[in-house]
């Protein structure tokens, strides 16, 4: 990534190998592992070790924020994931829309030989363990309290405070293993960053806040034009930039300072907020076919 754009990463290597060696040393106490995505971001929200760290362990991949999401999209990357053989669920853990599917797709297809091993060998009522796994923000506290049916205190991932593991039951015999530790994405090259940055998974502060939103007015106005038209009546010319686009949105909503110059900072915030709460439409940031 260009050291001008980016300003600090907030991830390190200390942090980075205790949770490696957590997860590694943990997998032993479950039967699979639930792996939650953005699913706006699939692969770049996805930890980059997490095939090496679960290898052998079944795996689950919960596709979070589907209501954000372009649909057509979240489609394409179920039967991508599908493709390499694994089973991955669209689910919105916010309004807890999708969650239903979670533990028959579980124990009818993710652990299906380990139900048959253990229904031959009369051990049916042995507990499922399943290990969730996802970077800061993907919803991994919006998953496990609406798999509990109650809200839990969310706890910090903060350095500096010590977090212990712990095992939340839920009905039918299922644990869940709510690990500590800060699970980084994949921020190693520039497009993934930036990809996450819009979506607020990594800081504003990696990257200057109105350069993060005029890239995300060009992507959205090569790819979801009517998004810019419906929000703020703005229709790209041929030859726009992100800085005039920047700049129609801020006219179109008043955003003038003196000498009849645009605030781009407050559009800037503006365009980025109504991205992540969704008001822009529901859009996906990267396809497999990219990749
Ligand atoms: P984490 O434990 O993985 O760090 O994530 P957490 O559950 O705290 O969720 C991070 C943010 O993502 C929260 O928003 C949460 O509401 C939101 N979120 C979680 N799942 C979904 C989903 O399926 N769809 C959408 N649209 N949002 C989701 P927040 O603004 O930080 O908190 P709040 O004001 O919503 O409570």
């Amino acid at each position: 990534m260009d050291n001008t754009e980016m300003k600090n990463i907030q991830w390190f290597p200390g942090h980075m190998a205790k949770t490696r060696r957590m997860i590694k040393s943990n997998l032993s106490l479950v039967d699979a592992v639930a792996e939650l995505l953005d699913a706006r971001t699939p692969l770049s929200s996805r930890n980059p070790e997490m095939d090496s760290m679960t290898s052998g362990k079944p795996r689950i991949v919960l596709l979070n924020k589907c209501d954000v999401a372009d649909e057509a999209s979240t489609k394409k990357w179920i039967s991508w994931f599908g493709s390499r053989g694994i089973t991955a669920l669209p689910v919105d853990c916010k309004s807890g829309r999708g969650l239903k599917s979670f533990l028959p797709a579980l124990k009818n297809d993710v652990l299906r030989d380990l139900m048959k091993k253990r229904i031959e060998n009369g051990m049916s009522g042995a507990p499922i363990r399943i290990m969730v796994v996802g970077i800061p923000n993907v919803g991994k506290s919006s998953f496990i309290n609406r798999m509990a049916g109650s809200k839990r205190a969310k706890v910090e991932d903060r350095p500096g405070v010590t977090r212990t593991k712990q095992w939340v039951k839920l009905e039918n015999n299922v644990e869940l293993l709510d690990m500590p530790g800060v699970l980084w994405p994949k921020f190693d090259d520039q497009k993934s960053a930036v990809k996450l940055a819009f979506t607020g998974a990594i800081s504003d502060g990696i990257l200057d806040i109105e350069t993060l939103a005029m890239k995300l007015l060009v992507f959205l106005s090569e790819n979801y034009p009517d998004s810019l038209k419906n929000r703020y009546g703005v229709e790209a010319a041929e030859d726009d930039g992100g800085l005039e686009l920047l700049e129609k949105v801020g006219r179109r909503r008043g955003m003038v300072i003196s000498g009849g110059e645009i605030n781009t900072e407050r559009a800037a915030i503006t365009v980025l907020d109504e991205f992540r709460s969704g008001k822009l439409g529901r859009i996906t940031l990267e396809l497999p076919d990219e990749e």
